[in-house]
């Protein structure tokens, strides 16, 4: 069986509805799924849902319900989200879930029976809304908290520990041993700089008697597990991991299948220190995980408002819901891959997104394929033979560069010789070749001027390669836009009048990335009628 390519994101928090950044993160995660998908690769998506914990319990209280059914209700939100957003995963991860309780409980006991947790005292200052003890390195200039910490107490309990600082060493070797543990690059070097400075170990537990809203310690049943601690378990409880078996080689199979060396896990960039980078990694070695399975980490920025930080209490959260309602899923998905590029932090503006959905999509991309279906029908009544002024390497293609497609591949893979500059998963580049693809093949239309070559010779050969040219090109931007754009695509090839198979209607094995080539469409293919793909957005 080939190996499956495994990718999740975070799980969000259910102690509010969803938001912008939420929504891109989830898109990130499945536009890259589907590129994998679009390569004829095994995949399996895992995203859902963080339900436990002292914030969770805090918003329940103040509705006046229980947790349990707080929860239901703000998971349903991200479910109905994911789902008008075409977010297409394969597996959800909801923390309150029977089978991922087990595993975590199982995990805990192992790691218990091990010596590698521990019961202590502590006593300090504790942030509620971070849910952890601070220390002096927490406070601000001035000796005080910040207002980051929220309401800040003095505590004093018992819990139990996690021996994280027993693998600080190896943990450290183990980046710098693989110079792609994080992507970004200057992601891994803020890591690494934090392991160093790391120091004690990690509370694992919240005593029940201020926080019940989590999953019991198989141990001791006063206690909850900390949220972290439940929270990163579910990559692997949702993958079919047995916490029983310590030995990597002999989990079951259907584990090993998904989590092999391909393992790719997209998180924000304030989850990457101290919880993915050290918590997670450690957490895994200790469970016995191999260095060469330990996931990669694809760490990505933050959509902010006017340069400011998206906040509840500020209010200046956008609202994904209100967007999908307002512009359609393709409107966003395309405006969330294109105007930030992954690992930097972008300035979310509505404005933005309707020029972005004007320009590129109505005017450049739409336009192409209206105009394309048009001249073929009006000059050849809609069939096109297979003449390719691309394959015979018309000196107007080459100028405009359409003999090839580039950087498309490179930018979703990274590291080609051809292009340093590129990035893996720099999904933004990918989509901007794409684009400028379109606009260059737009170009080529007014260059050849097709309506000059039917007034001056109808039945010219030439007249006939030009249509085809754009025919095709209007079908491999189709399968290139896919995984970003999956129901314009499904549009084009119905207009196309091409893969129209009902088992292959609205599914994403009607795109293969091979097909992404000069000269799919057969002699004598008779293309479909314009419909108008991206009306344009008037204000
Ligand atoms: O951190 N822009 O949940 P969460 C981009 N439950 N991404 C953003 C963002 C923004 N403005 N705001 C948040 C949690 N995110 C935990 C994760 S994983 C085992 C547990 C991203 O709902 C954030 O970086 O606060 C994170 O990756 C994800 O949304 C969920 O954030
Ligand atoms: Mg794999």
């Amino acid at each position: 069986m080939p190996e499956t390519f495994y990718i999740t994101t975070a799980i969000d928090y259910t102690n509010s509805a969803p938001h912008i950044g939420h929504a891109y993160e989830k898109i990130l995660a499945d536009v890259i799924a589907r590129y994998h998908r679009l390569k004829g690769e095994q995949v399996f998506f895992l995203t859902g849902v963080d339900q436990h914990g002292q914030k969770v319990q805090q918003s329940a209280a103040k509705e006046g319900v229980p947790p349990a059914e707080f929860v239901k209700g703000v998971t349903q939100k991200f479910v109905d989200l994911w789902e008008k957003l075409d977010v297409k995963y394969d597996e959800w991860a909801a923390t309150t879930d029977e089978r991922h309780k087990r595993v975590v409980q199982g995990m805990l006991q192992r790691l218990f029976d091990e010596k590698q947790i521990y019961k202590d005292k502590q006593a300090g200052h504790y942030s509620i809304r971070q849910e952890q003890f601070l220390t002096d390195r927490e406070r601000g200039p001035n000796g005080e908290f910040g207002p980051e910490w929220g309401q800040v107490e003095f505590r004093e309990e018992e819990n139990y520990y996690f021996k994280l600082n027993d693998h600080k060493e190896w943990l450290l070797r183990y980046i710098d041993n693989r110079k792609d543990a994080v992507i970004p690059d200057f992601r891994q070097l803020e890591l690494r700089n934090a392991v160093e400075k790391l120091s004690g170990d990690l509370c694992i537990s919240r005593p029940k008697s201020r926080l019940d809203w989590g999953i019991e310690l198989p141990f001791d049943k006063d206690f909850v597990t900390y949220v972290w601690f439940d929270a990163l378990s579910n990559y692997i409880s949702f993958a079919g991991y047995d916490p029983t078996i310590d030995n990597y080689e002999a989990q079951p199979k259907e584990f090993r299948d998904r989590w092999s060396k391909d393992t790719l896990q997209v998180i924000g960039k304030d989850i990457l220190i101290p919880a993915h980078g050290i918590y997670w990694l450690i957490m895994l070695h200790s469970l016995g995980f191999p260095n060469d399975q330990i996931p990669q980490l694809l760490v990505h920025g933050w959509w902010n408002l006017g340069g400011a930080k998206m906040s509840k209490s500020a209010g200046n959260v956008v609202d994904p819901e209100l967007l999908v309602e307002k512009y359609g899923a393709e409107a966003l998905r395309y405006y969330l891959m294109n105007d930030i590029v992954v690992g930097g932090d972008a300035d979310f503006s509505e404005e933005r997104l309707v020029t972005r959905f004007n320009t590129d999509l109505a005017n450049t991309l739409g336009n192409l394929v209206n105009r394309t279906l048009n001249m073929a029908h009006r000059y050849r009544e809609g069939k096109v033979s297979q003449v390719s002024l691309v394959e015979k390497n018309h000196r107007e293609c080459q100028l405009l560069g359409l003999t090839e497609v580039h950087g498309f591949e490179e930018a979703f893979e990274g590291g080609a010789p051809k292009y340093p500059s590129l990035k893996p998963y720099s999904v933004d580049d990918a989509v901007h070749h794409i684009q400028a693809f379109c606009f260059h093949v737009n170009r080529f239309v007014d260059l050849e001027a097709p309506w000059k070559l039917a007034k001056e010779s109808p039945e010219s050969e030439r007249l006939t390669a030009v249509l085809y040219t754009l025919a095709e090109s209007v079908r491999v931007i189709a399968i290139l836009i896919s995984p970003v754009l999956p129901k314009a695509a499904h549009g084009i090839f119905d207009q196309l009048n091409w893969k129209m198979e009902p088992e292959l209607s609205g599914k994403e094995e009607r795109f293969h990335l091979d097909d992404a080539k000069w000269g799919g469409l057969p002699d004598g293919h008779v293309v479909g009628k314009p419909v108008p793909l991206f009306p344009r957005i008037e204000l």
